[in-house]
């Protein structure tokens, strides 16, 4: 049986990654499955939040209850996510964002030529850092998925940010990141504490990042 303590909050995630297409028919992405986005979108909605759920192109069902919003690019993504913010009292940002796309989308399908191809990539909007601006008193969590230096580099997205906690994954270490079922979280907050969480499945992990905003919010409310 699920606690329902999450009635009072609208929960806005995303999820899954984006496509930043060349031309009609080749992108660039990344390996995000949207798993690990889905199943905070399922939690939430088990524990009574209203969920919207923002995702890039995933294979996955719909999760019940959940107001679905499907895009594509990074930019689409901002849309989405901005239109929805309004009424956001939480934000969870699990989607694995392009950073890049092709300056140019071709409307023909490039052809190959005799020659090697340059393309140039220009920067996408940092949609996380345009919440962090209009924060207000959401509740902000971000993800950093991180090959090296986990910690230093997770406390500095955080920071830079201006979410209230970030939950770090190491997409070196087996069983965590894309793809899988399972994940090794560390969750890194605001007044510096350190949760080091063992491997454990994405719907119970997507269950202890919502126990800390749980946390944050009863914080807060006794502030
Ligand atoms: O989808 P799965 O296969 O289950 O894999 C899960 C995951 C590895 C994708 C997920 O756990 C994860 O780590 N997601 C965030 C990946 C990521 O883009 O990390 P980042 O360190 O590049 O970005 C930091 C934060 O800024 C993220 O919350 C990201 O959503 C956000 N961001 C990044 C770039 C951008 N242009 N806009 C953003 O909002």
């Amino acid at each position: 049986l699920t606690v329902k303590d999450m009635v009072d909050e609208h929960v806005l995630v995303t999820a899954g990654p984006t496509r930043e297409p060349f031309d009609p028919v080749r992108f660039i992405t990344n390996y995000s499955s949207g798993k690990m986005g889905y199943a905070v979108a399922t939690m939430a909605r088990r524990r009574g939040a209203t969920v919207t759920l923002v995702s890039g192109p995933v294979q996955l069902p719909i999760p019940a209850g959940v107001f679905h919003v499907s895009v594509s690019s990074a930019r689409e993504m901002r849309d989405a996510v901005m239109a929805a913010l309004p009424e956001a009292t939480v934000v969870i940002k699990a989607a694995a964002v392009a950073d890049y796309r092709p300056a140019v989308r071709q409307d023909q399908k490039i052809k190959k030529k005799n020659e090697d191809l340059t393309v140039k990539l220009e920067r996408n909007p940092d949609i996380i850092h345009e919440i962090g601006a209009k924060k207000e008193d959401r509740i902000l969590v971000g993800f950093a998925m991180e090959s090296e230096h986990l910690v230093e580099h997770a406390i500095g997205k955080m920071v830079a940010k201006n979410m209230d906690f970030i939950v770090a994954n190491d997409v070196t270490k087996e069983g965590a990141g894309f793809q899988g079922d399972t994940n090794i979280i560390t969750i890194l907050d605001r007044d510096g504490e350190m949760q080091e969480l063992p491997l454990m499945d994405k719907m119970e992990a997507a269950g202890v990042i919502l126990d800390k905003v749980r946390e944050i919010r009863e914080r807060r409310r006794s502030q």
